[in-house]
């Protein structure tokens, strides 16, 4: 696929067969996920690879919508600094990264976020100076899985202006 079609294709993936990830698959992702360009390339990341069921359990109860990370193969939690204002950004590019190279070998994933980052962070024995708001369940989409009904995108005419606010093209 092209970088354009996984895009297309890209899609929240929340249920998960029993189908283990190779660790050569998982590698690959995870160095996708490090090559994210970030601000001033401070690579502002460090992800934890979960693959324990009792933790991924444990962190499936952490936020409110974080259900799917019980029957994840395998999930990262995202870890910055918290007093870096582009922290946000720079986690949420290597998100992307890690989600399209995921797409790319055939592997589903979605996003939770943590509500209790407080608690994530003494599961997993991270230190109090870094955050960890999110969390990515990574695994093959289970024979059940369709895309989410409610799903879809704007169209490109209501989400881009050209040169101006009013700036609209028909
Ligand atoms: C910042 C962010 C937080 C999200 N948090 C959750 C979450 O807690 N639980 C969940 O099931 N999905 C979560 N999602 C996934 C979104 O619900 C999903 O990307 C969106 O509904 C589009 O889904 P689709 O790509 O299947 O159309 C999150 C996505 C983002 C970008």
């Amino acid at each position: 696929m092209t970088v354009l079609e996984v895009i297309k294709n890209h899609h929240a993936v929340r249920q998960f067969s029993d189908r283990p990830v190779p660790d050569e698959v998982m590698l690959a992702i995870l160095d996708a996920g490090r090559r994210s360009q970030s601000s001033k390339n401070t690579q502002p990341w460090q992800f934890i690879v979960v693959t324990d069921r009792a933790l991924l359990e444990s962190m499936s109860k952490m936020g409110n919508f974080a259900g799917h990370l019980a029957g994840a193969a395998f999930a990262v939690l995202l870890v910055g600094l918290q007093d870096n204002t582009w922290n946000s950004f720079d986690l949420g590019q290597a998100a992307s990264y890690l989600q399209l190279a995921a797409d790319e070998v055939g592997v589903g994933s979605c996003i939770a976020a943590i509500y209790y980052p407080e608690q994530v962070k003494a599961l997993l024995n991270i230190p109090e100076e870094h955050s960890a708001f999110c969390a990515i369940s990574f695994g093959y989409a289970a024979p059940e899985h369709k895309p989410a009904q409610m799903g879809g995108r704007k169209p490109v005419q209501e989400v881009a202006y050209w040169n101006k606010w009013e700036g609209k093209r028909s």
